[in-house]
């Protein structure tokens, strides 16, 4: 794909590997909103970013999804490329009883927000000029980590998601993409949790250049073993990650 001269729309933009990400579009030309829940870590990123648009939504609620789209339109008619990169990690564990709302809202912005606002996003991508969808999945997708279980299981059904909206939306001009994290030093699932993933920076300059040159699918490191893996390859990953 086309670095610059998009209007690119990022959920999660404001933090980790959204905004490592909109600092790349930017710098290569193009437009980013950055879209999230926390108005002051959108107002911190606008700083760190001079020129980038900021938006507050949940997008784990269809309401403010739809408003999303009606916002959009509005504002920046233009908008050519949607990036589902917001996301939630919870540790949960099966044997304990955890209210299900809790475990929902999981679903909800990993999996239901990418789907819904995919499929509410493809009638106005589809009228500009080199349109895309960018999924943001995880090596997770691949071989689950058991400690993450409905996370894994919403990166698995995002990737396969992928797929099928690829192609589906073969015949019209919308690329679908999908970049495939490994671990990241990131905040995911809270400050100090993911400090064992490697530079955000440097994954995101690999990602980048990768779609730049007409990749389809992105991984970096261990996520990129994962993606490529025969099925004796994925269960000793399972073990391996798993520690049995
Ligand atoms: N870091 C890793 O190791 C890793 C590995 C594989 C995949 N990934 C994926 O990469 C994506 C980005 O994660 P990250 O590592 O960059 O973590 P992060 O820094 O925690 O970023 C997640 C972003 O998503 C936003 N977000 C969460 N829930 C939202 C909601 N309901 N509505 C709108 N925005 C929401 C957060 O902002 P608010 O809290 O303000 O809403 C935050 O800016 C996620 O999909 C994650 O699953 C990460």
């Amino acid at each position: 794909m086309k670095l610059e001269g998009n209007t690119v729309l990022i959920t999660g933009g404001a933090s980790g590997i959204g905004l490592a990400l909109a600092e790349r579009f930017v710098k290569a030309g193009s437009k980013v909103i950055a879209v999230g829940r926390r108005e002051d870590k959108l107002r911190e990123a606008q700083r760190h970013l001079p020129g980038l648009h900021i938006w507050v939504c949940d997008v784990g609620r269809a309401t403010e999804r739809l408003a999303l789209l009606a916002w959009v339109q509005q504002e920046f008619p233009r908008l050519n490329v949607l990036v589902n990169n917001a996301g939630i990690q919870r540790r949960v564990r099966l044997t304990e009883p955890s209210d299900w709302e809790t475990q929902q809202q999981e679903l909800a912005i990993n999996l239901e927000a990418p789907i819904h606002l995919s499929t509410l996003f493809v009638p106005h991508l589809r009228e500009q000029r080199q349109p895309a969808i960018i999924n943001v999945t995880s090596g997770l997708a691949f071989a689950p980590l058991v400690a993450a279980p409905v996370y894994s299981a919403t990166k698995a059904a995002l990737h396969s998601f992928t797929l099928s909206l690829r192609q589906q939306l073969a015949a019209t001009p919308v690329r679908v993409l999908e970049i495939v994290p490994p671990a990241v030093n990131t905040d995911l699932g809270g400050p100090g949790l993911h400090t064992f993933g490697v530079p955000v920076h440097d994954f995101a300059d690999s990602v980048m250049q990768r779609l730049a040159a007409g990749e389809e699918e992105v991984g970096y490191g261990t996520s990129e073993e994962a993606r490529r893996a025969s099925r004796e390859q994925l269960d000793a990953r399972f073990k391996l990650m798993n520690g049995h």
